[in-house]
């Protein structure tokens, strides 16, 4: 642990981007309200994802009814592991992450035993909008459970770790890899527990990380270094990040993605909220690099000129890459 980080209003006279300037200046500016859906409900976004040809988690089934819990069976099948999540939920809430079965029972990732019924009691819990935004009625989306690249076994514990970039206007501006620990329950959300470590947008090298507020250059879990890892496949993670703006519309997003053993690189979710943590994982503020991506475009414009995600993750990389390590 290297301490505790400063107040929100010192960092605020760094740079360091505050909640209402992240509302006013760039979620109501830069995402219209008519395409919330497409990132706000997780089923329009994988369909949305697929017919872009961009690579999502397969979705085994949907259940909208009371009436159609009685298919969940069904679309499970014979599979061992699968995920269930709400389709308009956000930060981890109310997703069952299953790894295994064990008898007639089955088994989350993080260890918990659980009965058919207990799981149809969740899906019941995600219907009722329990876990969705502003509490609306909901559905419950089954899909293919990610299992980690290997790279990642030493520095995560459990569970998916997933890698968010913010993307303004298809500019990439900050990415942070989530690691989950014990306490997050296998989910890469930082509230429930996650690590949030800093990466280097040219050439996808770890920085150090933040942990419930506290700076660490450790895994609590695990002990191994989270600074200093090379992610795999950079590149590859930042133009798909970029081309999630063609995707969806909306100029100001994070982007979260996994990579999976067998499929790759893969969108979980988008974000027309993002968090504001990534910067403390980052130890930098967003809004000079907002700026100069805005500064960046308007230059473009006046030439008529607009890049495509691939000249804008090389942008990207040369304004904000080779950052020095803290
Ligand atoms: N298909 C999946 N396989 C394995 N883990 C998953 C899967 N979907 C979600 N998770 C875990 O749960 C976390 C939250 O999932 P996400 O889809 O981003 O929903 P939320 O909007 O609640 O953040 C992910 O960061 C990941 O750790
Ligand atoms: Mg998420």
């Amino acid at each position: 642990m290297y301490g505790l980080i400063k107040t929100w209003k010192a960092l605020e006279a760094r740079g360091i981007m505050g909640i209402n300037r992240r509302n006013a200046d760039y979620v109501l500016k830069y995402n219209k309200r008519s395409l919330y859906p497409i990132v706000d409900d997780k089923i329009i976004t994988k369909e949305r994802a697929l017919a872009a040809g961009i690579h999502v988690p397969e979705m085994y089934g949907i259940i909208e009814t009371e009436k159609q819990i009685d298919k969940l069976h069904e679309i499970i099948g014979g599979r061992s592991d699968f995920v269930i999540k709400p389709a308009q939920g956000a930060g981890g809430d109310g997703i069952l992450v299953i790894a295994d079965r064990f008898e007639d029972r089955y088994r989350t990732v993080s260890g918990k035993i659980m009965s058919h019924e207990e799981i149809e009691h969740q899906v019941s819990s995600i219907l009722t909008g329990l876990y969705s935004l502003g509490g609306h009625r909901d559905r419950a989306l089954i899909e293919y459970r990610v299992t980690p690249d290997q790279i990642f076994k030493s520095i995560s514990y459990e569970g998916v770790p997933d890698i968010r970039i913010i993307v303004l206007m298809g500019y990439p501006v900050m990415a942070m890899l989530r690691l989950p620990t014990r306490q997050s329950g296998g989910k890469a959300n930082l509230h429930q527990g996650a690590i949030g470590v800093g990466v280097d947008l040219a050439t996808g090298v770890t920085l150090r990380g933040t942990w419930l507020n506290n700076i660490i250059s450790k895994h609590p879990d695990t002990t191994n270094a989270v600074d200093g890892v090379q992610l795999p496949n950079w590149d590859g993670f930042m133009k798909l990040a970029a081309g999630c703006y063609e995707l969806c519309g909306l100029g100001y997003i994070g982007v979260d993605m996994v990579l999976d053993q067998d499929k790759g690189p893969l969108i979980l979710e988008l974000n027309a909220r993002p968090g504001l943590n990534i910067q403390i994982a980052n130890d930098t503020g967003l809004t000079q690099r907002t700026h100069a991506v805005e500064a960046h475009i308007e230059a473009l414009a006046k030439d008529g000129i607009s890049e495509d995600a691939e000249q804008r993750v090389r942008v990207a990389q040369s304004l904000f890459g080779h950052v020095h390590p803290h």
